[in-house]
């Protein structure tokens, strides 16, 4: 039973990850302006808006969520150290991610009919006060990825490499995932200077 749940968490998570991969480099493309992050959206859309696959996309953070909810009310000993926490904390977090992060989405979509796109990724990461809320949201979900994968490839991991131990390049993994995501903040946010927000985005911040 624990078997058929950790495999199922597995599966779904590896979709997930092929997906964040694509999202988070589209992500640093606002590195080069508003529109290279739009055009590229609007390039990989085709293939994770495909009916098929956004379902199964879709189908896959559904069940991420409930798999490592059920994980982790299963594993409530209170022995957890090292790795085996941080996989166990960043996934939690991932969850509450998602759904909020989901659930925004598809609001955007549906009720605001609006294109959810670079602007509406971070009209609340570049108003005051909803950065106060929005730079730790994203932040802990780009860094909570890494740990993540991070703390699994620490568990799992059995060779060195470049004469590294398994600890350390789980480490090393972290520590580029915190610089990726500054980073990443620094291009979502026109260098820490602010993007200004089109108008049809202005329900998103009270405009
Ligand atoms: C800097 C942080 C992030 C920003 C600004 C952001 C923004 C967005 C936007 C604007 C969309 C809508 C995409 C579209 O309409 O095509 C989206 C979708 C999505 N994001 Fe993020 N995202 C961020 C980080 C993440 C992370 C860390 C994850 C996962 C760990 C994630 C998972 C997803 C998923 C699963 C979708 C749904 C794709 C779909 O079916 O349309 N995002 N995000």
């Amino acid at each position: 039973m624990d078997h058929r749940l950790k495999s199922f968490h597995r599966i779904s998570g590896i979709t997930i990850a092929a997906f964040v991969a694509l999202h988070l480099f589209n992500h640093m493309l606002a590195l080069a302006g508003p529109e290279s992050h739009i055009a590229t959206m609007t390039l990989l859309r085709r293939f994770y808006r495909h009916p098929v696959a956004e379902t199964v996309l879709l189908l896959a953070v559904v069940n991420q969520v409930i798999t490592g909810i059920r994980l982790h009310k299963k594993d409530r000993s209170g022995q957890r150290r090292g790795w085996q926490a941080a996989q166990h904390w960043s996934g939690l977090y991932l969850a509450f991610f998602f759904v909020i992060h989901l659930g925004a989405v598809l609001v955007g979509r549906t009720v605001l009919q609006l294109d959810t796109n670079f602007y509406f990724g971070v009209a609340g990461l570049n108003t005051f006060p909803f950065a106060l809320f929005f730079v730790p949201y994203y932040a802990l979900a780009v860094i909570g990825f890494f740990v993540h994968v991070a703390s699994i490839h620490a568990r799992k991991m059995q060779r060195t490499v470049l004469g590294l131990p398994p600890d350390t390049q789980a480490k090393a993994m972290v520590f580029l995932g915190l610089c990726f995501t500054v980073v990443l903040l620094y291009g979502l946010t026109n260098g820490f200077t602010g993007v200004e927000i089109p108008p049809e985005y202005g329900v998103l911040i009270g405009k």
